[in-house]
C-alpha cells in the first residue's frame, strides 16, 4: 500500500459509504454505545438535513477501559525516544521485496534480512516473545497469539507487513539521509528511511502497544493476534498462507475484526479526519501479446505485430471506463464529510451533493484526477516490449494493462472491455485469440476464443485477478463504533487540542490492495486503519520516505486503548 486519498494530499485515498440523508441515522449509529460513551459534546451536528448529511461528526469519545500508561505514551520524552529507536532499528534492516524475489525454499539467501528482522524484534519486545505464542508461517510470515482467558470469544487480529519496496539504486544520493539509516532529526521530529511510513511504523506500533499492555499487567479475555506478512509489496502470498493457517485453526468467520494498514487520521486546519478504509477496489493485470510471422524487414507487411499492438493501445486509451456514483460506495461518504467540514473546498461538487444529483456529481468528479478513480475502473498501460533486431520483423509484441476495478464492476466485466477491443483488431487483421490465466501456465492450456490463423494470434494472459472487496460494516455496527469512539478519545487528548478538538470519522475506499485481500473468509469486519496521525509528506515508495515521531506515538496510543476497549465493550461480532 498505500493508495488511498489522504486529505490535503494529492493522491486518491479513501471515500465513504453513502447513506440516506437522514440526521436520525447519524444518531442511531452512535446510540449503540451511548451507555458507555463519555459525555462529550457532539460537534457540528448536521443542521440542514436537506443539504449534505454526513455521519462523520456523530461520534463521542469512548472512555478508555484501561489507560495506565496512556499519559506516559503521549507525553514522556524518554519513552518517545525509545519507541523511535525501535523503529529506527527495524528500518536499518533492508527487508526489500522485488517482484521476482525467489521463494524462501528456492533461495533462503534472498531472505536473510527477514531472519535478521525476526531476531531484532525478539530483542526489542521481550514480553511479547515471552507471553505470546510466536509462529513462523511458510518461512518468514510472523503470527503472534496472545491467548485470552475466554477462548469462546473471537480473536482480534492486527496486521502489517515486514517487507518494504526496494530503493532504486540510482536515487540513493538523492536521499537527505541514507535510505536504511533510520536517521531521526529531533528538531523536525522526523525519522527517515524506507519503511518508516510503509509500514514498519505499524509493525513497531502493534508490538509496542501489546508489549506495554503486558508490562502494565493487562490480561485480555479475548485472544489478540498480530500477523506480519513478508511480501505485501509483491504477491502477498506470505499473508495468504497466514490466512489459511488461521482459517484451519479457528474456522471461517472466526475473527472478531481485522485492523491492517490503510487509513490514518489526517489534520486540516486543526480538524481531525479519521479514515478507516472499509473496502478496496478489485485488480486485474492483462498481458496482451500479438504473435505474427517473422521475416526480413526489407519486405514488411503493412502492419507488424508492433503496429497492430500500437493500434490496440490507442483504442484502449480512447475508451476509458465509465464513472458510476453508487450510494453504497464508501468514497461518497468520504467526499461528503470532507466537503461538509472543509477538507475539500469545491463548490461544484458541493452543489451536486446538496441536490443529491449523482449523475451530475459523476460528470464533475470525472474531471478530477484525485477523485474519479474512486468511482470507476482505471486502466494503465504500464509495460511494453517487442522486436529484437533492426532488420528482422518482430514476431511478437506485448503490452501489460493494469486495471483497478471499480466497486460496481467485476473482473469479468473488465475482461469484457479488453476483449471488445482485442476482438475488433483480431477481425481487422485476421488473427486468433487465446486467453490463459496465471504467470506460468502454458499456451496449450489456453481457452481458444477464436482459432489461430496463418496471420497469427493474440494471447491474453490474466494475472492476479481480484474482485472488489466486500464492504465492511459502518453505521449500526458496534465494531465500527468502538473504532470510532477510541479514535475520538485519542484525538481529544491534550496533545491534539483536548476536549475541544474536532474529530470526524469517515469510511473510505482504497484504490490499492492490502494483505487483507486474503482474509475475507475470516470476518466481514475488515478495517484498513491504524489510528495514527498522518504525516503528509511521507513520500511512500520514493526518495526521502519519512514519518513523524508524533505519528508513530499516536498509533501506539490508539492501539493501547483499542485492545482493552474491544475487550471491555465488544459483545462479539
Ligand atoms: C484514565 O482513566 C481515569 C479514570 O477514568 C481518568 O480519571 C483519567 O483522566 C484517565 N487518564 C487519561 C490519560 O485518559
Ligand atoms: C534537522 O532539521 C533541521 C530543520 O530542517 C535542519 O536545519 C538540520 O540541518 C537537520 N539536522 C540534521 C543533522 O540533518
Ligand atoms: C461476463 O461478461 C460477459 C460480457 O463481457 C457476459 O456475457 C457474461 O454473462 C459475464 N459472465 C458472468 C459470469 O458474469
Ligand atoms: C474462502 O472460502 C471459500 C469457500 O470455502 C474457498 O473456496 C476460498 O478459497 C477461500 N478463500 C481464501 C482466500 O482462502
Amino acid at each position: 500500500m498505500s493508495d488511498y486519498l489522504p486529505i490535503g494530499g494529492s493522491k486518491p485515498r479513501g471515500i465513504f459509504e453513502r447513506r440516506r440523508l437522514l440526521a436520525t441515522v447519524v444518531l442511531g449509529a452512535c446510540a449503540l454505545l451511548s451507555v458507555i460513551l463519555l459525555a462529550g459534546h457532539t460537534v457540528n451536528s448536521p443542521n440542514n438535513k436537506d443539504s449534505i448529511c454526513s455521519e462523520c461528526a456523530g461520534f463521542k469519545a469512548l472512555r478508555p477501559a484501561f489507560n495506565k500508561s496512556l499519559n506516559h505514551i503521549l507525553y514522556n520524552q524518554d519513552y518517545k525516544m525509545s519507541v523511535i529507536e525501535k523503529l529506527a532499528g527495524a528500518v536499518k534492516i533492508p527487508t526489500e521485496i522485488f517482484d521476482f524475489t525467489p521463494s524462501p525454499s528456492d533461495d533462503p539467501e534472498a531472505w536473510v534480512h527477514f531472519q535478521e528482522l525476526h531476531e531484532y524484534l525478539e530483542t526489542q519486545f521481550p514480553y511479547v516473545y515471552e507471553k505470546a505464542q510466536v509462529e513462523k508461517i511458510d518461512g518468514f510470515g510472523l503470527l503472534f497469539t496472545w491467548q485470552g482467558s475466554k477462548p469462546d470469544l473471537k480473536p482480534l487480529l492486527l496486521m502489517a507487513h515486514q517487507d518494504v519496496v526496494p530503493v532504486e539504486p540510482n536515487t540513493v544520493d538523492m536521499w537527505t539521509h541514507p535510505p536504511f539509516s533510520g536517521f531521526y532529526n529531533s528538531s523536525e521530529d522526523l525519522i527517515y528511511g524506507r519503511g518508516t511510513a510503509d509500514i514498519k511504523q505499524l509493525v513497531v506500533s502493534h508490538l509496542e502497544a501489546v508489549e506495554r499492555l503486558m508490562l502494565d499487567g493487562f490480561k485480555p479475555q479475548r485472544t489478540i493476534m498480530i500477523s506480519f506478512g513478508c511480501d505485501e509489496e509483491a504477491s502477498g502470498s506470505c499473508a495468504a498462507k497466514i490466512a489459511q493457517h488461521i482459517e484451519k485453526r479457528y474456522g471461517a468467520n472466526s475473527i472478531y475484526a481485522i485492523l491492517d494498514e490503510g487509513g490514518q487520521v489526517g489534520e486540516v486546519d486543526g480538524v481531525y479526519f479519521a479514515e478507516p478504509v472499509t473496502s478496496e477496489k478489485g485488480y486485474l493485470d492483462a498481458e496482451i501479446t500479438v504473435f505474427t510471422p517473422g521475416g526480413h524487414s526489407s519486405v514488411p507487411p503493412d502492419h507488424t505485430s508492433i503496429g497492430i499492438l500500437g493500434e490496440l493501445i490507442v483504442d484502449l486509451e480512447k475508451d476509458p471506463y465509465d464513472i458510476l456514483i453508487e450510494e453504497n460506495n464508501p468514497a461518497l461518504e468520504t467526499i461528503k464529510c470532507f466537503i461538509k467540514f472543509g477538507a475539500i473546498k469545491d463548490e461544484e461538487i458541493a452543489k451536486h451533493l446538496s441536490k443529491n444529483n449523482l449523475k451530475k456529481l459523476g460528470t464533475a468528479l470525472d474531471n478530477r484526477l484525485a477523485l474519479k478513480y474512486l468511482f470507476k475502473t482505471s486502466q494503465a498501460l504500464d509495460i511494453v516490449s517487442g522486436g529484437i533486431k533492426a532488420n528482422a520483423l518482430p514476431e511478437s509484441a506485448t503490452v501489460l494493462v493494469n486495471n483497478r476495478i471499480g466497486m460496481h464492476s467485476s473482473v469479468n466485466e473488465t475482461l469484457g472491455h479488453i476483449m471488445k477491443h482485442v476482438q475488433s483488431k483480431a477481425e481487422t487483421y485476421n488473427l486468433g485469440i487465446k486467453v490463459l490465466a496465471g504467470r506460468y501456465s502454458k499456451e496449450e492450456t489456453a481457452e481458444v476464443i477464436k482459432p489461430v490463423t496463418e496471420s497469427g494470434r493474440f494471447v491474453i494472459r490474466l494475472l492476479d485477478p481480484l474482485e472488489p472487496a466486500p464492504f465492511s460494516p459502518t453505521s449500526g455496527s458496534q465494531v465500527w463504533d468502538i473504532i470510532s469512539g477510541t479514535t475520538v478519545s485519542t484525538y481529544k487528548q491534550k496533545l491534539f487540542g483536548g476536549e475541544d478538538a474536532k474529530v470526524y470519522i469517515t469510511p473510505a475506499l482504497s484504490t490499492g490492495n492490502t494483505d487483507t485481500k486474503s482474509f475475507w473468509n475470516l470476518t466481514r469486519n475488515i478495517y484498513r486503519y491504524s489510528g495514527s496521525l498522518q504525516y503528509k509528506e511521507s513520500n511512500e515508495h520514493t526518495v526521502d520516505e519519512k514519518n513523524s515521531g508524533l505519528s508513530l506515538l499516536s498509533g501506539v496510543a490508539f492501539m493501547y486503548q483499542y485492545i482493552p476497549n474491544v475487550d471491555a465493550y465488544a459483545t462479539d461480532a
